[in-house]
């Protein structure tokens, strides 16, 4: 089975890419640019450079290539550069995944489209699949429009909801607990917010749980995070007493103060029920995702 993935180069790119090779899957990795994955060598793999601001590179690309499965990543994933640059993160976003979908919409192959928490107010928290969609960022906003067009897709289709993710950043962007590391190593000081509250997910769970879906055929909304609730600058005070460095360099805040361009929902979190009873999903704890995040490789 051919499963086409995009976002490829990214941080949940590298750990999709991988898992799906080591259970026997072919993959049709596309990212922009350059692949930036240390698969090659591997005759299940195949790279193709797909730009999804790009209309004619991904219409091309789509045309030519035959697969069984998408696994859509691909996005502009940081809130605040969604509204620097909002135009930009409207068509990557929100055109670029309608137009994935319609380039495949004749041939109805099914798509899994990653989605996220920002795509509520951030009010009530503990969210369940039903919950009201109402973002208050740019970023959101987009994800949110994306979703409603996967919703039209004609094939089967589902949306996987993930929350603030962390590991080892292999070839995508960094992530608090990275973060954390490198400026407490250098022994500079960290300003983290302690008034947001997520269910922060290990990377590798989140694969878990795309390749249940995958295997289950499972269709509809899921969520998929860890369960433990914690804010932000908690989640960074234990890093740095699990790496050992100074955690009086980090710096209690609250959202408000800190004053970043993308306003954050305060209270996500989402409830995992569903998939734990119908995916068998069993995310790790914070502790061991801690751990695993920094075992050696
Ligand atoms: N990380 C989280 O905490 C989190 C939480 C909830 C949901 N999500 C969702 O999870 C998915 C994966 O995110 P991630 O954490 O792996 O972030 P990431 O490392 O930034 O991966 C996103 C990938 O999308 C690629 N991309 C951006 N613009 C593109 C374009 N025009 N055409 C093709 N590819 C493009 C990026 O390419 P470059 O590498 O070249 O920039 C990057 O490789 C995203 O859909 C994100 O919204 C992530």
């Amino acid at each position: 089975m051919k499963i086409l993935v995009t976002g490829a180069n990214g941080f949940l790119g590298y750990y999709l890419c991988k898992q799906l090779l080591l259970q026997g899957y072919k993959v049709l990795a596309t990212g922009r640019g350059e692949c930036r994955l240390p698969f090659t060598s591997s005759p299940s793999f195949n790279y193709i450079s797909m730009d999804l601001a790009d209309i004619d590179q991904t219409r091309t690309v789509v045309s030519q290539l035959n697969f069984d499965f998408i696994f859509h990543a691909a996005a502009i994933g940081k809130p605040d550069d969604c509204e620097l640059d909002k135009t930009r993160a409207t068509a990557v976003n929100a055109e670029g995944t309608g137009m994935l979908l319609e380039l495949i919409a004749n041939t109805k192959t099914p798509v899994c489209y990653i989605s996220t928490d920002f795509v509520f107010d951030g009010k009530e928290g503990n969210y369940a699949e039903d919950g009201l969609v109402n973002p208050i960022n740019h970023y959101g906003v987009t994800k949110a429009q994306a979703e409603l067009l996967v919703r039209a897709y004609p094939g089967d289709w589902s949306i996987v909801r993930t929350v603030l993710v962390y590991g080892r950043p292999m070839t995508g962007r960094s992530n608090l607990l990275s973060i954390v590391q490198e400026k407490l190593t250098q022994g500079q000081t960290y300003s983290v917010v302690d008034d947001q509250i997520r269910t922060p997910t290990y990377v590798e769970d989140l694969v878990a749980g795309l390749l249940l879906l995958l295997e289950k055929r499972a269709l509809g909304v899921y969520n998929l995070c860890g369960e433990e609730i914690l804010t932000p600058f908690e989640m960074a005070v234990k890093t740095a007493k699990y790496l050992g460095l100074n955690h009086e360099l980090l710096i209690r805040t609250s959202s408000a103060s800190l004053q970043q361009l993308a306003q954050r929902p305060l209270v996500t979190g989402l409830k995992i029920d569903k998939a734990k009873e119908e995916l068998g999903f069993m995310p790790r704890s914070f502790e061991q995702g801690l751990m695993d995040t920094f075992r050696p490789h």
